[in-house]
């Protein structure tokens, strides 16, 4: 499947019908051929100086071959030292492409975008021994990456290991991390190409070095990529870009803001959260934008039924009820989803290499950092309901059984609306949470997400503050069961986590969204009431 023939099918009529003026006119704008030609004025007058340092990705497939030998010579020698463990440390663009390509060819990457003190020591628990970590952030000063890069160094140190020989960066140039690593002499400092944004980042040093590093084949992934790039470049009405863009144009104009993605049998894993980055970063802002919904299927509920306020999209071959279905290697779709979204924002007329909402998050995480007692919290949950506390935002009471709260919560979406579910918990040890998307999608007959924190903040995150103010907001967070240190902060990784939740709970709150947090004093248990409590809402 994965090696099937790049395409965009739009299955349903009144769709294509939709999109059909839009496609002639990208097709006669010279659109897809601007886009390989990296026109910074395609996106308007006010997108063009960030333009102009962003579409470097287009070339990447020929840019980035000179890399391939030196990810392969120093995958070469780590392993005649015995280490073939690889940790990522990375948020967001810096993460999601390396995962999603070793998932698929079915190699080990531990992956740590996460601030949950559980998961990070699991990760530390693998034989270090064996392990070198990439610590990837484009700025450099990313603090989840930081943490990370903090905590590994001393667990290096403390195991009688040289912990530079065991640290590996990719950065852009200039940045703190790039200078940090020539004065630690980590093992190696892999530069990227400074004039591509993280989310378009798959096929530079971000993508590559980690995926290598555990052992994917990257040099096929540029051949994907230069297999379709032609293609994507052509100012045809067969482009399939060009037709993806139209269709996701053509839905948001007709009300249809939510794309639905099921992975249909693409032979990629994960390539939803992927694409869910690149689209909800890229469109969800100025109050408009696309909303990315990651379903489990076709058969799942949103994806089934889906209102006229969604489209479903399948990856992979047209399965169910799809409108769109988009197939091909994942190298080509990389390439094509890239070219697509960032022509969808011309048509949505948002600068689609921005994210101007992310760093507001940010930005109240660390003043919550900054004052322990605001981040300890005095706030009283306003009700305790076995291994559960409710604390409910404005125009919530929080009264009544956890199923009462609930409804009360989620009544509060609007007709058309969506819920997101915002779980800042262990992506592997509390996985369950994840199944809570379809049960509330089935029972509100909403669009409901689901994304782990804080690595969403870094992807959906930005369309939940800057898209369609349509959404209302389930945080859940929880207690770990042991905090870990960060070495030379003045925070434990636990109260980082804290404060991320905390911080972009005001944020939204802030811009009238709706939020419920949820405080798991005992995870297993919580999510086993929470499920039981979703349950009983009437369908
Ligand atoms: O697309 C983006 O720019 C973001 O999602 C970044 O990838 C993410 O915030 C990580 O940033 P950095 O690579 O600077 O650590």
């Amino acid at each position: 499947m994965a090696g099937e023939r790049t395409s965009v099918t739009i299955e349903d009529t009144a769709l294509d019908t939709a999109a059909a003026p839009l496609l002639d006119k990208l097709v006669s704008d010279g659109v897809a051929s601007k886009v390989g030609a990296q026109d910074a004025t395609l996106w308007g007058a006010e997108a063009e100086s960030e333009a102009s340092i962003r579409l470097s990705w287009t070339t990447l497939h020929r840019s980035s071959r000179p890399l391939i030998g030196e990810i392969e010579a120093l995958r070469t020698e780590l392993r005649s030292e015995g280490v073939d463990r690889v940790v990522l440390a990375g948020m967001g663009g810096s993460s999601l492409a390396p995962e999603v390509i070793t998932g698929t060819e079915g190699v080990a990457l531990t992956v740590l975008d996460t601030t949950d003190p559980g998961q990070v020591a699991d990760a530390l628990a693998g034989d270090l021994d064996r392990t070198v970590i990439v610590v990837s952030s484009k700025s450099g000063t990313t603090v989840e990456t930081d943490s990370h890069r903090r905590i590994f160094a001393k667990a290096f140190a403390d195991a009688g290991i040289d912990a530079a020989r065991r640290i590996v960066v990719v950065t852009d140039p200039g940045s703190p991390l790039a200078e940090l690593g020539e004065t630690e002499g980590y093992r190696k400092v892999f530069l990227a190409d400074p004039n591509v944004g993280g989310r378009y980042s798959a096929l530079t040093a971000f993508g590559l070095v980690p995926a290598g590093l555990a052992g994917a084949d990257v040099a096929r992934l540029l051949d994907q990529a230069a297999g379709v790039a032609d293609t994507l470049t052509a100012d045809s009405t067969d482009n399939p870009a060009l037709r993806l863009a139209a269709a996701l144009g053509a839905a948001h104009a007709d009300g249809a803001e939510k794309i639905v993605l099921a992975d249909t049998g693409s032979g990629i894993t994960g390539v939803g959260d992927w694409a869910e980055q690149l689209i909800a970063e890229s469109t969800g802002k100025q109050g408009t934008g696309l909303l990315p919904v990651v379903v489990e299927g076709h058969t799942a509920p949103g994806f089934t039924s889906a209102g006229s306020d969604a489209t479903p999209v399948a990856v992979g071959p047209a399965s169910g009820e799809a409108k769109v279905a988009v197939t091909g290697p994942l190298g080509a779709q990389f390439l094509l989803w890239e070219f697509a979204v960032a022509i969808a924002g011309r048509l949505l007329g948002i600068n689609p290499f921005d994210q101007p909402d992310v760093e507001a998050a940010k930005k109240a995480a660390r003043s919550l950092l900054d004052d322990p007692a605001a981040l300890t919290g005095s706030a009283e949950p306003s009700a305790v309901l076995g291994s559960v506390e409710v604390y409910g935002g404005a125009g919530t009471t929080g009264e009544g059984s956890l199923t009462d709260v609930l409804r009360e919560f989620l009544d509060s979406a609007p007709e058309g609306g969506y819920v997101a579910v915002q779980a800042y918990l262990d992506r592997l040890d509390d996985a369950s949470a994840s199944l809570l998307r379809p049960e509330l999608a089935k029972r509100t007959g909403l669009q409901t997400t689901f994304g782990w924190g804080p690595r969403f903040l870094h992807s959906t995150g930005q369309y939940h503050k800057g898209g369609h103010p349509n959404g209302v907001f389930l945080q859940l967070t929880g207690t770990p069961e042991n905090d870990l240190e960060v070495p030379d902060r003045p925070y434990t990784l636990g109260q980082l986590q804290r404060a991320q939740a905390l911080g972009d709970g005001q944020v939204l709150a802030a811009g009238g969204r709706p939020v419920l947090r949820l405080h798991l004093t005992d995870r297993a248990a919580g999510l086993a009431e929470l499920m039981r409590a979703v349950q009983e809402l009437a369908s």
